[in-house]
C-alpha cells in the first residue's frame, strides 16, 4: 500500500487548505476523515511514524491526532512528532490523542487502574463548563450533551496553558482546551454517530479554529483532476478496465472527459454478472457518453474453465489469472496502451497503523486488476485515490451519470462466482440471477435500496425437500443477504421486517425453477463476511 503522492493541487491561492489527521490505530480513525471531508474540507491520513513527512508535504491548516487501542503511560506507545505541536498549527486530539497531546506538553496521564475507576466505555454525558471556540454556536455553558466514550487512561493533571472546559462523570478532563495555542483535546469520540453533535464539532474545528472556507467540493475536485490527468497522460494512450461497477465507471468517465479518445475502455464479460448488467454497461458507455468501449464477452472462457472448481480460493485464483490474459490480450489487439487506469479509492491506499504485528492473513484473495500493471509495465491512472466511497458517487453525479448507476451497490470483480458456494454452472447462474433480480426489485419497490450497503441472493449446493401443489420437489436452498456498512470492513444485517422476506420467499419459490425454499442470512461481519466465498 502506498500514500497518495501528492496533494490535489488546489493552486496557490488555496495552499494549506486541508487536515492532516494522525493516526495512532484507531479503530474510527477513517471517520474523522469523512467527518472533515463533510464539512468541505480536504485531509489525509498519515500513520504516527510517517506524520511528519505528511505534515511537510501538505502544509496542513490544522491536526487532528486519533484514538489508539495503545496506553500513553506504556512504554514504547506511539507519540506525536513533537514539531507539530511547535509549528503554529491548531490540534485537535481525540480520546488517545488528547492524552499524548498532553503527555507530550508536560501534562499527566494515567491508567485507569490506577485511578480506580476502571474506564469508561459507551454513552456518557458531558457539562460545559466554560466557552470554547470548538463549541461556537452550538453548546452553551451550564447545558448537558451525549457524547461517546471509549477509554481505558485518563488525563489527570493539564499541560501548562490548558483549562478544562467540559467534564463529566468518569472524564473530569473531557474537553481541555488552550485557546492561546488553538490546542483542544476531547475525551469523547466527536468522529462517531453516537456523539450527535460530533460532526458539527469538527466541522467547527476546520473551518472556525482552522479557518478553512470549506472549498473541497466535487466541482471543484474535478476541474482539478480534469488539469492533472492531461498533464500526466500528454499524448500517451490509455486504457481502463471496466467492471460495471461504480469506481471504474466513475474514473473512466472521468479520465474521459479529460483526454477524450485517448481513453479505450475494455469490459471483460465474465458471464457472471447479474440480470442485465453487462448490456447495461455497454449501452452506458457506447451510446450514453460514446466512449470507446471494448466489450469482450468471455463466458466460455470462464465457465468453462470453472467446471470442476469447489474450493473458494481455486475459483478466486482461477477467475483472477483469467481476467489478467484475457485484459491483457485485448491491450495488445489494441496496440498497447502508455497508461492503465484504475478506480482504486482512498481505503484501499490508506496506511492505517496495525498493533496486532505482522502481515494480516489473507481471508479472501480479492480480485480487481491489482497484477495488471507490474505485469504489463504500464504507469497507472488512479483519479479517484483520494477519494471515499460517498465521495465517489458525488463525482459520479457531478459528472452526470444516472443515480441508478451511481447508486449502485458494490459488485465483487468474481461476481456471482463466489455467490455459488461449490461448483460454478451456467444453469447455477442463469437460476442465481433470477432469484436475486426478484429479490432486487422487492428491495427497490420497497424504497429500501439506497438504505442498504449490499444485497444480493446466494445459491446454495444444498437440496432439500418441499412440496408444491401435490407434488414433492427436491431443490436447491436460496440464501438472502442485505448489509449496512460504511466502507465494507465491517457490516450489519439488514433488519427487515417478516412480511417483506416472506413476500421475497414465496416470489423466489413460486417464480424460479430449482429453488424450494429461502433462508436470511442474519451475521454480521465480523464474524461473518459480506460475501459467503
Ligand atoms: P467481504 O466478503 O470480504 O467483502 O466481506 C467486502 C466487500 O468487498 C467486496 N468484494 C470484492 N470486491 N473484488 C472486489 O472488487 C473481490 O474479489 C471481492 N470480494 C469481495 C464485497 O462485495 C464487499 O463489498
Amino acid at each position: 500500500m502506498n500514500a497518495p503522492s501528492s496533494r490535489p493541487d488546489f493552486g496557490d491561492s488555496a495552499a494549506g487548505e486541508c487536515i492532516l489527521i494522525v493516526d495512532f490505530g484507531s479503530q474510527v480513525t477513517q471517520l474523522i476523515a469523512r467527518r472533515v471531508r463533510e464539512a468541505g474540507v480536504y485531509c489525509e491520513i498519515a500513520p504516527f511514524t510517517q506524520a511528519e513527512a505528511a505534515f511537510h508535504r501538505l502544509r496542513p491548516a490544522g491536526i487532528i491526532l486519533s484514538g489508539s487501542p495503545a496506553s500513553v503511560p506504556e512504554e514504547g506507545s506511539p507519540r506525536a512528532p513533537q514539531l507539530l505541536f511547535e509549528a503554529g498549527v491548531p490540534i485537535l486530539g481525540i480520546c488517545y490523542g488528547q492524552q499524548v497531546m498532553t503527555h507530550q506538553l508536560g501534562g499527566e496521564v494515567r491508567p485507569g487502574h490506577e485511578t480506580g475507576e476502571g474506564g469508561e466505555f459507551g454513552r456518557a454525558f458531558l457539562t460545559v463548563s466554560a466557552e470554547c471556540a470548538l463549541f461556537d454556536g452550538l453548546w452553551q455553558v451550564g447545558e448537558r450533551h451525549q457524547v461517546w466514550m471509549s477509554h481505558g487512561d485518563k488525563v489527570t493533571r493539564l499541560a501548562p496553558g490548558f483549562a478544562i472546559v467540559a467534564t463529566s462523570d468518569g472524564a473530569p478532563f473531557a474537553v481541555i482546551a488552550d485557546e492561546a495555542r488553538r490546542f483542544y483535546g476531547t475525551q469523547f469520540h466527536p468522529e462517531v454517530v453516537h456523539t450527535p453533535d460530533g460532526a458539527r464539532l469538527i466541522a467547527n474545528f476546520v473551518r472556525h479554529v482552522c479557518g478553512l472556507s470549506g472549498t473541497w467540493t466535487m466541482a471543484e475536485f474535478r476541474k482539478t483532476k480534469i488539469a492533472e490527468i492531461r498533464a500526466q497522460v500528454g499524448a500517451g494512450r490509455v486504457i481502463c478496465g471496466l467492471s460495471g461497477g461504480v469506481d471504474s465507471a466513475v474514473a473512466a468517465v472521468l479520465i474521459h472527459e479529460a483526454i477524450g479518445d485517448q481513453l479505450t475502455c475494455v469490459f471483460v464479460d465474465h458471464g457472471l454478472m447479474r440480470m442485465n448488467e453487462a448490456r447495461e454497461v455497454v449501452a452506458l458507455f457506447r451510446d450514453h457518453y460514446n466512449i470507446p468501449l471494448v466489450h469482450v464477452e468471455a463466458e466460455d472462457l470462464f465457465l468453462d474453465g470453472l467446471a470442476g472448481l469447489t474450493d473458494p480460493e481455486a475459483k478466486r485464483k482461477f477467475i483472477g489469472k483469467t481476467f489478467i490474459e484475457v485484459f491483457e490480450a485485448e491491450a495488445k489487439k489494441l496496440g498497447g496502451a502508455d497508461f492503465l487506469a484504475q478506480g482504486t479509492l482512498y481505503p484501499d491506499v490508506i496506511e492505517s497503523v496495525s498493533f496486532t504485528g505482522g502481515p494480516s492473513v489473507t481471508i479472501k484473495s480479492h480480485h480487481n486488476v491489482g497484477g495488471l500493471p507490474e505485469r504489463m509495465n504500464m504507469a497507472l491512472v488512479e483519479p479517484l485515490r483520494e477519494l471515499f466511497k460517498d465521495e465517489v458517487r458525488a463525482l459520479g453525479r457531478e459528472l452526470g451519470l444516472p443515480q441508478a448507476f451511481v447508486g449502485r451497490h458494490p459488485f465483487p470483480g468474481p461476481g456471482l462466482a463466489i455467490r455459488i458456494p461449490g461448483e460454478v454452472t451456467r444453469e447455477r447462474c442463469e437460476t442465481l440471477r433470477k432469484a436475486d433480480a426478484i429479490y432486487l426489485e422487492e428491495i427497490r419497490n420497497a424504497g429500501l435500496y439506497d438504505a442498504i450497503w449490499q444485497a444480493f441472493a446466494v445459491l446454495l449446493p444444498v437440496k432439500t425437500v418441499g412440496v408444491m401443489g401435490d407434488a414433492r420437489t427436491y431443490d436447491h436452498v436460496c440464501a438472502l443477504r442485505a448489509v449496512t456498512s460504511t466502507d465494507g470492513m465491517t457490516a450489519d444485517v439488514f433488519p427487515f421486517d417478516a412480511t417483506f422476506l416472506t413476500r421475497v420467499a414465496t416470489r423466489i419459490v413460486n417464480e424460479v425453477r430449482g429453488i424450494n425454499r429461502v433462508v436470511y442470512d442474519y451475521t454480521s461481519k465480523p464474524p461473518g463476511t459480506i460475501e459467503w466465498e
